[in-house]
């Protein structure tokens, strides 16, 4: 499986020949001006929650990607069939989903929600993809929770994808305990350095990790990894 940073919170994960698009907000980044929305081709495409940061492209995606099946909550993909969007797979927390690249689970996220409109997002999750023999936790806009312990009990994810930018979400020293709680040691970051208040230092950053015998990964936005 391959995994493209497109900036944010938004990864192309392409898995078993599918292209699944998770949290488009590319055309407001300044940090990803490098990058085209109308360049990107997606099969599914998943949305965390309703925050402006998490779905302002999804209007460029669906009108390009005319056959890209969206997977959110229940809330979510009521605003989406709204759009005349109708390939949806509504899902809710602690429900998981075999689709054709594998399974997705949507899990708990400590966070709010409600759509660039004032429609109700319903709550606020995460996914957990279990596809080609390995599992990759997608935690969306997170605290710290308690919940994340469940992860690691039922799954123990090869990767997981943590925000660590703080202030909205988890920050690094957090993210650190929740890598504990879900038993992984490979995290990618998400949601740092987009605004103001989420910038962070990149090395310190690395060192509290590799000092918990763990690694951060900071990937370049437009850069590809292959797992
Ligand atoms: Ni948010
Ligand atoms: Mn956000």
């Amino acid at each position: 499986m391959e995994l493209t940073y497109f900036g944010h919170s938004c990864f192309l994960l392409e898995t078993n020949g599918k292209k699944i698009l998770i949290d488009p907000f590319i055309s407001p980044n300044e940090l990803a001006s490098e990058i085209d929305v109308n360049d990107i081709r997606c099969d599914y495409l998943l949305l965390s929650h309703g925050h402006e940061d998490h779905v302002a492209d999804v209007d460029a995606v669906l009108k390009n990607n005319k056959d890209c099946k969206v997977v959110s909550n229940f809330e979510i993909i009521g605003w989406i069939q709204g759009k005349g969007h109708e390939n949806v797979h509504p899902m809710n927390h602690g429900g998981k989903f075999e689709f054709d690249f594998g399974s997705v689970k949507y899990v708990n996220a400590v966070h709010s929600s409600v759509l660039p409109d004032g429609t109700y997002g319903g709550n606020p999750g995460g996914f957990v993809f279990e596809s080609e023999g390995k599992t990759i936790y997608y935690a969306g806009d997170t605290a710290l929770t308690m919940d994340m312990q469940l992860i690691g009990t039922y799954s123990k994810p090869d990767l997981a994808i943590l925000p660590i930018g703080d202030n909205f979400t988890m920050g690094v020293d957090d993210a650190i305990i929740c890598s504990d709680f879900i038993k992984c040691d490979n995290v990618i970051g998400m949601h740092y350095d987009t605004f103001p208040p989420v910038k962070i230092d990149h090395e310190e950053a690395k060192t509290k990790f590799n000092k918990a015998g763990k690694n951060l990964e900071l990937m370049e936005i437009g850069s590809k990894k292959a797992y």
